[in-house]
């Protein structure tokens, strides 16, 4: 059911006749308020081998643009892999966001074999990431792939 109102949700946006940044900030807002554990939410696009980040709602990161390759966002690229971070500190690759953020999620966001961007979200809690996160994630990730 939580499947169907998230998915009924996007629908609404991307019918709305917004502009595509417009979509991405609706859709990252929408996003940031599936779960109170959700204490970041952002979208990135790739441009070239860099991840651009378009919007997010969350405390300020100076990660604006991350290479290709960098972080857990950029390993998410390199590997064309979702990434699941249940404990950032244990992470030698972690790009701090926040020094309260405690475990993060990257899913991307693909055309079929076409990375286009991705969803990033952390958590202040350790491990508030599963399987379950990153489905609802991937059917946003598919929505906004039909506009980016
Ligand atoms: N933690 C990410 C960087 C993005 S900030 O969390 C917003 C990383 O390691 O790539």
């Amino acid at each position: 059911m939580e499947d169907e109102r998230l998915a009924k949700q996007l629908d609404d946006i991307l019918a709305s006749n917004g502009s595509r940044d417009q979509v991405l900030r609706d859709a990252v807002r929408l996003i940031k308020d599936m779960r109170p554990e959700y204490n970041w939410a952002g979208v990135y696009l790739l441009e070239g081998d860099t991840l651009v980040l378009h919007n997010y709602i969350g405390p300020p990161t100076e990660h604006t643009r991350i290479p290709v390759g960098r972080g857990v966002c950029g390993a998410a690229v390199l590997e064309g892999s979702n990434q699941i971070v249940g404990d950032v500190t244990a992470r030698d690759n972690y790009l701090a966001c926040s020094l309260e953020t405690r475990s993060e999620i990257v899913v991307l966001i693909r055309r079929g074999d076409l990375i286009l961007g991705q969803i990033d979200i952390d958590s202040d809690r350790e491990n508030a990431f599963d399987d379950r996160d990153e489905r609802l994630l991937t059917l946003v990730a598919d929505r906004l792939a039909t506009i980016i």
